[in-house]
């Protein structure tokens, strides 16, 4: 039976690959990082699924999930890993506290290596697959999500080098890129853009507040406009089961349509576009006025 380890199962994106997974008959290994969101994903699913605590910013934790999959694969070893774990804080890069954007790249970019290289050895085995859940701000960066624009571009080089380095041993490597997804990350970012306006000094509520209210009530619309967390699990299913896997997959509201006017438009007005979509340009001149 193919067995796979995804990061993140709670909600969104995390949970519909589990369930899609479970109900294809896969050994699911669901990580969370509370008991009682375990408890609900088993209720969902099958008897196989099996929630993991794994929270990917603890090494002991990634170490205790990996020794309980490697028990329970065996000889066999681990079909895929599906790293999707995520947050975002949105904040002005001048005001950006360093240990905010430490603890930013922990859980987006640090914590998804480290998860990686704890299963590496059980992956190899398998000949298994790697699914890197990185985000259309993986290749086009927004204002005021510095941290998570680092954190995903950086997923996506470290996913070309992974690949590269593994296509020898059979391991494919790639990145799943999810445009416009309704999922509690919706939530999360209204709630985390108040408190950031509150932790901001004042010079930086008078520079950036319409600016990150604008951005959180656009997200948040398209968020809400956007495709269910189901459309990405069917990608995330063709990248762990068909014979031919691709390298990215764009997946989801407005993912395609981003990455190709990225690719095939010039930088400024690229910026243009994001400015404007973003609500960041319009709300820039309203700052401006007052
Ligand atoms: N929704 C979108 O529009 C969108 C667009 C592009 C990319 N993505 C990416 O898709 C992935 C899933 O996001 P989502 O939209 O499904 O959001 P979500 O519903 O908020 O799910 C995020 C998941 O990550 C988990 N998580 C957070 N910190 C963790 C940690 N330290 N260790 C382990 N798990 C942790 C959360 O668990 P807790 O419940 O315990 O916090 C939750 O299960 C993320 O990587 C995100 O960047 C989403």
């Amino acid at each position: 039976m193919p067995a796979v380890v995804i990061t993140g199962t709670s909600t969104g994106i995390g949970r519909a690959c589990a369930l899609t997974l479970d109900a294809m008959g896969m050994q699911v290994f669901a990580g969370v990082r509370r008991r009682e969101d375990g408890d609900a994903l088993r209720a969902a699913g099958s008897d196989r699924l099996t929630p993991v605590l794994l929270d990917v910013t603890d090494e002991a934790c990634i170490r205790a999930a990996r020794d309980l999959v490697a028990e329970r694969v065996g000889g066999a070893g681990l079909t895929g890993l599906v790293n999707n774990a995520g947050t975002t804080v949105p904040c002005p890069v001048e005001y950006l506290p360093l240990d905010v954007f430490r603890r930013q790249l922990e859980v987006n970019l640090t914590g998804h290596l480290a998860v990686i290289q704890a299963f590496l050895p059980l992956l190899r085995r398998a000949r298994g697959r790697i699914v890197n859940v990185s985000s259309v701000g993986g290749r086009v960066g927004a204002p005021l999500m510095g941290c998570y624009a680092a954190a995903k571009h950086g997923l996506e080089g470290l996913s070309d080098s992974l690949r590269l380095e593994m296509g020898p041993a059979g391991v494919h490597v790639c990145v799943v890129e999810p445009g416009f997804v309704a999922t509690a990350m919706r939530g999360k970012l209204e709630r985390d853009t108040d408190t950031e306006l509150q932790r901001l000094p004042r010079e930086g509520r008078d520079a950036y507040g319409r600016q990150l209210t604008a951005l959180a009530a656009t997200i948040s619309r398209e968020a809400a406009d956007g495709s269910a967390p189901e459309v990405v699990a069917r990608a995330v299913t063709h990248a762990l089961t068909s014979r031919r896997p691709r390298v990215r997959y764009p997946a989801g509201a407005g993912a395609r349509r981003l990455l190709t006017l990225r690719r095939v438009l010039p930088d400024p007005w690229m910026d243009r576009i994001i400015g404007r979509a973003t609500g960041y340009s319009a709300a820039s001149r309203d700052a401006g006025r007052r």
